[in-house]
Formats: structure tokens, sequence, C-alpha cells
């Protein structure tokens, strides 16, 4: 009865602390005494306090994974792998880049030595404090989308990862166009999207999910949104991008990681449509999602950016 009740509440565990971590939908962490934990926490602990608490969080760690320290160690190795297969690919030395949707920060750590910068964003102050003790790097910040869209910065290339299929095909739009703002002229997208996977719902079908699993899914942003490649395609063109490209990510690497049977989105800025589509706020801050509110959709969505595409492009700018 005991090992019963300790495995129940082995369970539990996460999910209470799931709960009182979130802020509202998709900002896990997102909870303001996260990131105040973690300041009056002595240095020498920090590392095990940060991941202890991305341990609740369905973003970066899934239901019955238990050892933390190994599935961070994968995360990092992950991550690793696809900066030095896929992304670096893409990048240069001299570029300022701007990681949308950083999490933990692994991909972002990754990335920044093969850089002059990266700007690392996410929606939720939690896990960018996370990142801050768990993966710091000289020439790596870590801000919140407001923060980077108050600093002005713009940079040579946007990269996400994992991000896009949480997103609505409206905040996918308004994102795609906050990363055109931010983008330099000639600037390139580079976005891991998934795409004609039957294996995943579209967004029509989940908002058609009457089951209260689905609809408390979609409401902490745990649904998945699978798209065509010609969705992603539009998407992308309609908001200033050319040159697209949708690329297999296992045409360059095999890794222990969903993204490895998915696509990444390589595209480029285009200048003639920019004007009309950015705007006052760079277009990085989303509306409240215009979508019917359920009996549990208390809060508004406040979410923001994404995107990627095919394959086997010429990396060069
Ligand atoms: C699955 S994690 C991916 C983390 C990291 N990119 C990686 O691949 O390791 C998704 C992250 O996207 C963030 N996120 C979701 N919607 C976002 C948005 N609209 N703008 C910025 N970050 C967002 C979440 O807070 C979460 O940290």
């Amino acid at each position: 009865m005991a090992a019963r009740g300790s495995a129940v509440a082995c369970r539990l565990r996460p999910l209470a602390g799931f709960a009182v971590a979130t802020a509202g939908a998709q900002n896990f962490l997102g909870a303001r005494w996260v990131p105040a934990l973690l300041a009056v926490t002595p240095a020498g602990r920090r590392p095990a306090v940060a991941l202890r608490l991305l341990a609740w969080s369905p973003h970066y760690f899934q239901p019955g994974e238990h050892d933390r320290h190994a599935v961070a160690e994968r995360i990092r190795h992950t991550r690793q792998v696809l900066a030095d297969e896929v992304l670096g690919r893409y990048l240069h030395a001299d570029d300022d880049v701007l990681d949308v949707g950083c999490g933990p920060g692994y991909l972002a750590a990754a990335v920044a030595p093969r850089v002059h910068s990266v700007t690392a964003v996410d929606v939720s102050r939690g896990a960018l404090a996370c990142a801050r003790v768990l993966n710091p790097a000289p020439n790596l910040d870590y801000l919140t989308v407001d923060e980077f869209i108050r600093g002005g910065r713009d940079v040579d290339v946007v990269y996400s990862v994992a991000v896009v299929q949480h997103l609505t095909d409206e905040v996918f739009a308004h994102a795609l166009r906050g990363w055109h703002a931010a983008l330099r002229p000639g600037g390139r997208l580079l976005a891991h999207v998934v795409v004609d996977d039957p294996r995943w719902q579209t967004e029509a079908q989940w908002r058609a999910e009457r089951e209260l699993a689905g609809r408390l899914k979609r409401r902490f942003a745990l649904n998945c949104f699978g798209r065509s490649a010609d969705q992603v395609r539009r998407l992308v063109t309609a908001a200033g991008f050319g040159e697209l490209d949708l690329v297999a990510v296992a045409s360059f690497v095999d890794v222990d990681d969903d993204v490895a049977g998915q696509h990444l989105l390589v595209a480029r800025r285009l200048d003639v449509a920019a004007a009309s589509v950015a705007t006052p706020s760079r277009g990085l801050t989303v509306p409240v999602q215009a979508t019917p509110v359920e009996p549990f959709d208390l809060e508004p969505f406040d979410l923001e950016p994404i995107g990627p595409a095919p394959a086997n492009t010429d990396p060069t700018r």
C-alpha cells in the first residue's frame, strides 16, 4: 500500500510543480517565484535547483523521465549535434543570431561559439533564469521577447527549434512578421517545422477536440500542430520571406530527438514586403488569441514567434 502510495505521489509531484510554476498557456516556469527562487539559491546549488525546476515542465522533460541528469545530458548532446550538423551549415562566424524559444538554453550555448553573438529569447522568465544558470556563454544574452523588442537589436539570422509546432497559424504568422522585422536586410530564417506528418493533428482537428484531455492540452499548449509543407510555405512567403527551402533534418544528421524526423525551413528576408508587414512593436508581440473562449480558457495566450523549411540549400549568404 505504501509502495502504491509513493508511486502515485511520484506521478503527481511533477504535475503539482507544473501547476504552480505555470504563468499561463505556453508559459511553463513563467511564475514570478521561479527566477526569484534561483536568485536566492546559493550559487553552488543553482544548477541542481534549475534542473529540478525544468523537470517539472513538459516542454523539456517527458512524463516518466525520472533521471533528470541523464535527460539533461541527452538534451545537451542532441542540441550540440543540431548546432554542429544542421544550423551550423547556415551560420557564419560574424553573424549576430536570435534564438527564438530558447528554453533552457542548451541549443543557444552550442551555437554561441560558432557566431559573433546569440540573443536567446523565450516567453518564460523561469526558463530564461534556468538557462542563465545552466548554459551561460560570454557572447550569449538571455532576454524575454519584450526585452528584445525594447532593445531594438537586429540580427543576421533568426532560428527556432521545437517551437513552431506549438503555435497556431495566427500566432505563427504574427511571429514570422516579427522575425522579418528583427532581421537585417537579406537576413536568414532557420525554423524547425513539422510538415506532412499524418501522425500530427492539424490545428482544425485540435479545435474540434471535445475530450477534456485534448482541451486541457490545448489550454496549456501541449498540443503540437501538424501542417502541410504548402501551408508553411504560404505563411512564410506572406510574411515577406523568399528563397525558401524545406530540408529534411535526417539528410544532415541522425540524432536521438523527434527533430531528426522533421524539417528545417530555410528562408531569406525579402525587403519588398517588409514595410507593409512590420508593426510598431516589430511584430514580436502577439495579440490575444482570437479563438472562441472555452470554460477553462480564462487567460489569453501569451505567445509570439517561430519558423522553418526544406533541404540541401546553399548555406552561403
Ligand atoms: C520545447 S521548448 C524548445 C527549447 C529549445 N528551442 C530547444 O530546442 O532545446 C519550447 C520553448 O518555446 C518557448 N515558447 C513557446 N512559445 C513561444 C513564443 N511565442 N515566443 C518565444 N518562446 C516561446 C517555450 O517557453 C519553451 O521554452
